[in-house]
């Protein structure tokens, strides 16, 4: 056990700077993306010119690039330091709604009047002087722009503005990993948000390798980590949608798990090993985002694993498998306890099929021994972890 910070500090690590491999890291080149960036800058370089560029739409599966590549865009913007145009980076997860991004473009703008206490229409006032006084033009970026509840109306919104305007403009960069959301939206919004569109496709095997190979150089000391690691990293992430913050992160894994070992290069066996982790996390991560009926039956699972089941009282050796019907019992208690009205039986029955089909956990019939036939249970990954993150989701 290391007990100073001394000691924790002088640890070896084969890391040289780990910084490189978060996900906030933005490298200076964006290796296989050379015509996207190009592309992007284009559709925006008129802004530069003083005139109002249109709007453009950016499709692209997670892990696709579309958020470095539109801030390495930023970055060469800004350093053409022009005053007739600005551009405003939006995270729409966090800006999730129409107040909520105006508030976001208030912060940037006239830092002064960002205080929530305003009314929506105060903000939106004070931009208009803001721009008929400067006569500027300014491109919104929304990034994953499908989070924003009321984007119709924000769209509408901006297109007002424009209307309001006399002098600059205000241009949309929309990106989002979400093919079907188009179909929800109004048709006026649709006609605005997409007058260019751009779709960036998942990355290759190779091309993965590559800009592995680019991080390894710069993250890691010479040799830390093998060749044939790189190889697997990559191939792993490109059957899995191309994604290149999942071979990242692989890496990034294998590589704490070879400094817990203390010493070593990073190879194949423990990219294999860090497959089980980051999976895990990600299943995990996936529980915040489900309904929460289906969130309190995988409470109930949890919770029953954790005392043991009458099953594994009914038959030894029964790997921690739960009675279909046991679950529905603790269900009905756990939802009243949580101040929800507990779903029937034959919903708790369709929460259970989505349950298996994230993978977060398994069933299987009944076999002998079994008076009919029933359904078993069991959780896929360990039960406290589990009824912690529920925990905290529904007493939020
Ligand atoms: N072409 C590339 N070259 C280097 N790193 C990349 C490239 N594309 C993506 N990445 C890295 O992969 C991760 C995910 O990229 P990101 O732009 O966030 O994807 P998206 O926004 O499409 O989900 C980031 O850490 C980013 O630095
Ligand atoms: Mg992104």
């Amino acid at each position: 056990m290391l007990s100073s910070f001394q000691e924790i500090l002088s640890r070896s690590s084969i890391f040289r700077d780990r910084n490189v491999l978060s996900p906030h890291y933005i490298p200076s080149t964006l290796p296989h993306r050379e015509k996207e960036i190009s592309a992007v800058m284009s559709v925006i370089s008129p802004a530069l010119k003083g005139e109002k560029p249109r709007s453009l739409f950016i499709y692209g599966k997670t892990g696709t690039g579309k958020t470095s590549c539109v801030k390495h865009v930023m970055e060469r913007f800004e350093e053409m330091k022009n005053d007739t145009a600005k551009m405003c980076y939006v995270n729409c997860r966090i800006y999730n709604t129409r107040y909520r991004v105006f508030h976001k473009l208030m912060k940037d703008n006239l830092p002064d009047y960002a205080k929530t206490g305003y009314g929506f229409s105060f903000f939106y006032e004070k931009i208009i002087d803001l721009m008929n006084s400067n006569g500027a033009n300014i491109i919104m970026v929304l990034d994953e722009v499908d989070m924003v509840k009321d984007l119709d109306d924000l769209v509408y919104t901006l297109t007002r503005a424009n209307d309001d305007l006399k002098a600059g403009g205000i241009s949309i960069v929309g990106i989002s990993n979400k093919l079907s959301f188009k179909d929800r939206l109004d048709p006026r919004s649709k006609s605005t948000l997409y007058e260019t569109e751009m779709v960036f496709p998942p990355y290759t095997s190779n091309q993965l390798r590559s800009i592995l190979e680019q991080r390894v150089k710069l993250g890691f000391s010479e040799g830390a980590v093998d060749e044939s690691a790189i190889n697997l990293a990559a191939a792993m992430s490109a059957q899995d949608n191309g994604d290149a913050r999942y071979a990242l992160k692989l890496i990034m894994r294998a590589a704490e798990i070879v400094d817990e070992e203390g010493a070593g290069v990073v190879s194949e066996k423990h990219v294999n090993a860090a497959r089980k982790s980051v999976d895990e996390d990600i299943s995990i991560e996936a529980i915040s985002t489900l309904p929460q009926h289906q969130q309190i039956v995988l409470y109930s699972i949890a919770s029953l694993s954790m005392d043991g089941g009458r099953y594994s009282k009914l038959i030894e050796n029964n790997e921690n498998y739960l009675l279909s019907g046991e679950v529905y019992e603790n269900y009905l208690r756990d939802a009243k306890n949580f101040k929800k009205d507990p779903r029937s039986s034959r919903w708790y029955r369709e929460y259970l099929n989505e349950l298996e089909m994230l993978g977060l956990i398994n069933t299987v019939e009944s076999g002998k021994g079994m008076r009919g036939h029933t359904r078993l249970i069991k959780l896929a990954y360990p039960p406290v972890k589990i009824k912690s993150i529920i925990e905290k989701n529904m007493l939020e």
